[in-house]
């Protein structure tokens, strides 16, 4: 298996877990299924169960699943009312700077962790040790030193393309590298979402940097930026797009292709040879915020391996972070995975998102 070594304990969790529930099912008596929100109790070390009120989630994943864990969540907490936005992250990171000294949000809950890096270098994130970070598989990885954000799913970068386009166009084949990229039969046929909105297309940028080196990377961008035919707000709207046939490649997190393919549409997904990148999906607690009680309820709950596994309910194909939650397609994270640096990409994201923007992309009318 060609996994990336630090992820290799996500994806052999998926194998063991299905082991232990094998052997489990011939010794003991029934329980409650996984998926089960009734698994979702209160933990030790929470706040005290009688807080109610309101939560405000700052919510970077696809709306379907921000729904999702709504309802999920006020299933297990009725006494509180969980408001949603959904916004993307790099939006979000800019929202909540604005809104530093009156913040609406109490968490924020996914997206690449590079925000939450950047967010908690500019002080906007409060810390919290949840006693179920105990659970996170790599806590190297996937915690940060200070408790200012958790990780909460893993995702790899991949390339969506239309199968319809394909067989239109005999001899040409689904982009297998970075490279390919450049080819001249994908000139105007790439769609990908703008870094400066979205942790996707920060975590593709990014990567590039990584694998190229910045002097090479900054020259690989400004090639791939010529090939693309629209930027997207968000990072996942390129899948939905490339499979209505808009462009033929998009450059998007595997699992939210794998989403569109499941939905029906004609699209195949293939990684990059020379290494792609991943995202650890986070979660914050927002410095000031008004209901901090709520707000550690909900990380906790987003910690329980029961809630992680919840992700398939809502189309959300993402690696689980905690010991006990079983991957739904541990086959995402096989893929050549580089060893991504959240503090290099984190520290610079605003830079280099303004170098793009200023040299290569500017952000004006991106595509909803
Ligand atoms: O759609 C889900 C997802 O791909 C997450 O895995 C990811 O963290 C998030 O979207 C990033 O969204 P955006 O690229 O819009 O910031």
């Amino acid at each position: 298996m060609n996994l990336h070594p630090r992820l290799r304990s996500v994806a052999l969790l998926g194998l063991m877990v299905a082991m232990l529930l094998i052997v489990g099912a011939c010794v003991a008596p029934p329980v409650a299924t996984s998926g089960s929100t009734e698994a979702a109790a209160p933990v030790e070390g929470a706040p005290a169960a009688a807080v109610s009120g309101e939560l405000n989630v700052l919510c970077i994943p696809q709306v379907e699943w921000c729904e999702g864990m709504k309802s999920e969540f006020e299933k297990v907490y009725p006494d509180i009312t969980v408001n949603f936005v959904r916004m993307s992250s790099g939006e979000s990171l800019t929202r909540i700077r604005n809104e530093k000294d009156n913040p609406q949000f109490d968490i924020m809950w996914g997206g690449p962790v590079d925000a939450y890096v950047a967010a908690a270098q500019e002080g906007l994130l409060e810390a919290y040790d949840s006693p179920n970070a105990a659970a996170i598989l790599d806590p190297e990885l996937m915690k940060d030193a200070n408790n200012f954000w958790v990780g909460i799913y893993v995702g790899s970068l991949g390339f969506g393309t239309n199968t319809n386009w394909l067989a239109e166009n005999p001899g040409v084949e689904a982009p297998k590298s970075w490279e390919d990229l450049l080819k001249p039969e994908f000139t105007g046929q790439i769609m990908v979402a703008h870094p400066s909105s979205s942790g996707t297309s920060y975590t593709a940028l990014c990567t590039i940097l990584q694998l190229k080196g910045e002097e090479a990377g900054w020259q690989y961008l400004r090639e791939y930026a010529a090939q693309v035919n629209q930027f997207t707000k968000s990072g996942a709207a390129p899948a939905k797009f490339v499979g209505q046939g808009e462009a033929a490649v998009g450059i998007v997190f595997s699992h939210d292709i794998v989403a569109e393919i499941e939905k029906g549409s004609p699209m195949v997904l293939t990684f990059p040879e020379e290494g792609t990148g991943f995202e650890i999906g986070g979660m914050a607690l927002l410095a000031g915020a008004d209901h901090p009680d709520a707000a550690k309820l909900w990380f906790d709950w987003a910690l329980l391996p029961a809630t992680q596994e919840l992700g398939p309910k809502y189309a959300a194909y993402q690696a689980p972070t905690v010991e006990g939650a079983t991957p739904s397609r541990p086959e995402l994270l096989e893929a050549k995975l580089i060893d991504y640096d959240f503090d290099f990409c984190g520290t610079n994201k605003v830079a280099f998102i303004d170098r793009f923007t200023n040299e290569m992309a500017a952000a004006d009318n991106l595509k909803e």
